[in-house]
């Protein structure tokens, strides 16, 4: 995989671009961002299948290139998709070529720089842009995106955030930046879990203190007056379930984390107990 970890005075340079020549090189206030390098469309259908894209997906690729992204979406999946690309001769292709595919009306293509653009409503974003693009990218999905949302990015990563999934895809085509093999990487948008939560039942109170980087949570607390010993977590979306034991019964928390509120149920030994544990 390749990794850069400085904004490029010269993509060329660090991610062998010498086969695109010259590369359509979009300037964002006078600076140069990423070049115009296309995902091969073996790649485009498994990342799309990685996210588990459905008609129900809100799809936007950011920095949409030729537009090949959205409109695999919007024809292999049935998705709706919207494309935010700087360069307006690649925007108007894109338009052309949903037309030509069947699906104008289920795609969207603008003239924007990701960076500013408002893309809240994705349920998948797809993303081939450099990685000092992807770290500012990074604080806007876990703040604008919803918990669920699938980011699925080909090549490159986050600085810190560790993804969910990793896949390698064999390139039927050696690829200029990617050779035989293209890497692609997702991850689930996780709810703020983190805090002290308190929830009652007929048997006593349950709280819970929940560290979280990212989708790594790590709980500890106590149920009816007893401490829980958590063996295992995880946070996928909003869903946030743990197991664990206390006074030697088995414990399985399963839950959802909606703003203040965390809303599932325990079951403790035989017994399954309702909770909603506010903050
Ligand atoms: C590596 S290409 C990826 C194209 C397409 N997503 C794909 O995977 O085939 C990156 C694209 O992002 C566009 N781009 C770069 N910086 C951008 C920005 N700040 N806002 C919008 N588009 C940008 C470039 O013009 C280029 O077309």
């Amino acid at each position: 995989m390749l990794s850069i970890a400085v904004r490029p005075a010269c993509f060329a340079a660090a991610v062998s671009l010498a086969a695109f020549a010259p590369p359509a090189v979009p300037q964002v206030d006078g600076g140069v961002t990423a070049p115009f390098v296309t995902t091969p469309v073996e790649v485009v259908e498994r990342m799309l299948a990685l996210a588990g894209t459905t008609s129900s997906d809100y799809v936007v690729d950011l920095g949409s290139g030729d537009g090949r992204i959205v409109i695999a979406a919007a024809k292999q999946f049935g998705a709706q998709g919207l494309g935010l690309e700087l360069d307006a001769k690649l925007v108007a292709q894109s338009r052309e070529s949903a037309r030509a595919a069947g699906v104008a009306g289920r795609t969207e293509f603008r003239v924007q720089d990701v960076l500013r653009a408002d893309f809240s409503r994705a349920t998948v974003v797809t993303v081939y842009l450099l990685p000092w693009l992807m770290a500012q990218l990074s604080p806007i999905f876990l703040d604008g995106l919803k918990p669920g949302a699938r980011i699925v990015t080909h090549a490159f990563v986050f600085p810190s955030w560790k993804p969910d999934r990793v896949e390698k895809v064999r390139l039927a085509v050696p690829h200029p930046s990617q050779g035989d093999e293209s890497t692609i990487f997702m991850w689930v948008v996780p709810a703020n879990a983190r805090g002290q939560w308190q929830a009652d039942s007929p048997a006593g109170t349950w709280r819970l203190r929940i560290d979280q980087n990212f989708q790594e949570v790590d709980v500890e607390g106590e149920g009816e007056g007893a401490k829980l010993d958590i063996k295992t977590t995880k946070l996928e979306g909003e869903r946030l379930s743990f197991t664990g034991a206390a006074r030697g019964a088995p414990v399985t928390f399963t839950g959802r984390v909606q703003g203040n509120r965390i809303a599932g149920e325990a079951k403790v030994g035989e017994r399954t107990v309702p909770l909603v544990f506010a903050k």
